[in-house]
């Protein structure tokens, strides 16, 4: 007895058509008025009722769902295919509508047991959870994409072929600009910085241009010694010195010595600790905080440069230049990327720390008049964060 769930949504589309869907799993109909309807009278159950209202009716719709990451790790999360259409559709008895609305869990047999599968996976292959989105990224990228190296495939999503520079994208017009200006020539002349999970080094590059001598460690043994070849090329390799992370951080961060460090950065890593894969190492955030701030030389900052908690992930309607989004969640993270504002404090406050810095970054020039760039301009993409001790 399938009952249609609350938080499905109808909008207009083509001319006898209404997109249909649940943005909470990314699944969508292209459907005519008489779906939608079957919709509505399914809210109170499949019964013999609304099998006699529904006799002899025939129905119009087709799936419209697009994966989520099939534009990127940055395409719209909404998953809607918005070119589907009902022209070529055939239609459909009240049997297969329903199949439908429950393949598309536009309806479910179980709303309870629907609200309990929308959690994190306790691990990748937990097929019986949904799973955050760092776990549906890997799912996508090995199962869709057939690619074993998940690194490789981020590395992908950011960067040009050679690693050197963001490539054409949010990372280019939205993060690029806001760091290269934060930490400009100059403005870090002769201080020490730890870039935690520093990738093939991008940042760790800027910061050495910024007049910084730079530790740049990563559990990825690739990445660093991208991040080598990338700071030798580029002239700063005297400034930047590459140490492989080993899991656990406590002991991984043992290998750094007793060095003390004015700024530690971490760019789209600490989500990882509070979200995670699902990996073999429980990953702790004020663990980790509590082990970077021992790490601070007096008057030092911890910089955090993360997915926005608040808007990264959420579906996107509405007009390119006038971006709605459909927030599903902020307390209680079941898709979740990044922690809440209150989880970031609770992380930090037994390490000593306080956020003395709030960014919240939105498109720099050069950014293209599409969708991603008119959601990105109303809801910021990262948000970057300045901890001090206290
Ligand atoms: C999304 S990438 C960000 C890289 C770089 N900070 C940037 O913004 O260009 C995340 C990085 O964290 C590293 N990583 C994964 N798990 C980690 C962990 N538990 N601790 C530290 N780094 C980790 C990955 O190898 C990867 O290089």
């Amino acid at each position: 007895m399938p009952v249609t769930l609350e938080e499905v949504l109808v909008l207009p589309h083509r001319p006898g058509e209404l997109l249909v869907g649940n943005p909470r799993v990314a699944r969508w109909a292209v459907a005519d008025a008489a779906f939608v309807d079957l919709l509505a009278a399914l809210r109170a159950g499949d019964g013999p009722e609304l099998r006699a209202g529904f006799a002899g009716v025939t129905f119009l719709a087709v799936d419209a769902s697009a994966p989520p990451f099939a534009d990127g790790l940055l395409g719209d999360p909404t998953g809607l295919d918005r070119d589907a259409t009902l022209e070529d559709a055939a239609p459909l008895d009240l049997d297969a509508a329903i199949a439908l609305a429950v393949r598309l869990k536009l309806a479910v047999e179980d709303e309870a047991a629907y609200a309990e599968s929308l959690g994190p996976r306790a691990h990748p292959l937990d097929r019986a959870r949904h799973g955050n989105v760092h776990q549906r990224v890997g799912e996508y990228v090995a199962r869709e994409l057939g690619i074993r190296d998940l690194d490789g495939w981020w590395a992908d999503q950011k960067f040009t072929p050679d690693r050197r520079e963001p490539k054409d994208g949010p990372y280019r017009w939205v993060q690029w600009p806001f760091m290269a200006e934060r930490f400009a020539p100059g403005s870090l002349t002769g201080q020490r910085v730890l870039d935690f999970g520093c990738g093939p080094g991008l940042f760790a590059r800027l910061f050495a241009r910024a007049g910084a001598h730079v530790v740049a460690t990563d559990t990825n043994e690739d990445h660093l010694a991208t991040a080598a070849r990338l700071a030798a090329e580029d002239g700063v390799g005297d400034r930047i010195e590459t140490v492989p992370l080993g899991l656990p951080v406590e002991e991984g961060l043992r290998a750094l010595g007793d060095t003390r460090f004015d700024l530690i950065f971490l760019s789209d890593v600490m989500m990882f600790y509070f979200h995670p894969y699902g990996g073999a190492v429980d990953l702790d955030p004020a663990l980790l905080l509590r082990e970077l701030a021992a790490r601070l030389a007096p008057g030092g900052r911890i910089a955090v440069l993360e997915p926005d908690g608040t808007f990264w992930q959420q579906p996107r309607l509405g007009a390119p230049d006038r971006p709605l989004l459909v927030l599903g969640e902020y307390r209680h993270r079941r898709l979740g990327v990044t922690p809440t504002l209150e989880e970031l404090s609770r992380a930090m406050e037994p390490a000593g720390l306080a956020i003395a810095t709030v960014r919240q970054l939105t498109p720099g020039p050069g950014a293209p008049a599409d969708r991603a760039a008119g959601f990105a301009a109303e809801f910021p993409l990262w948000w970057y964060f300045e901890l001090v001790a206290t």
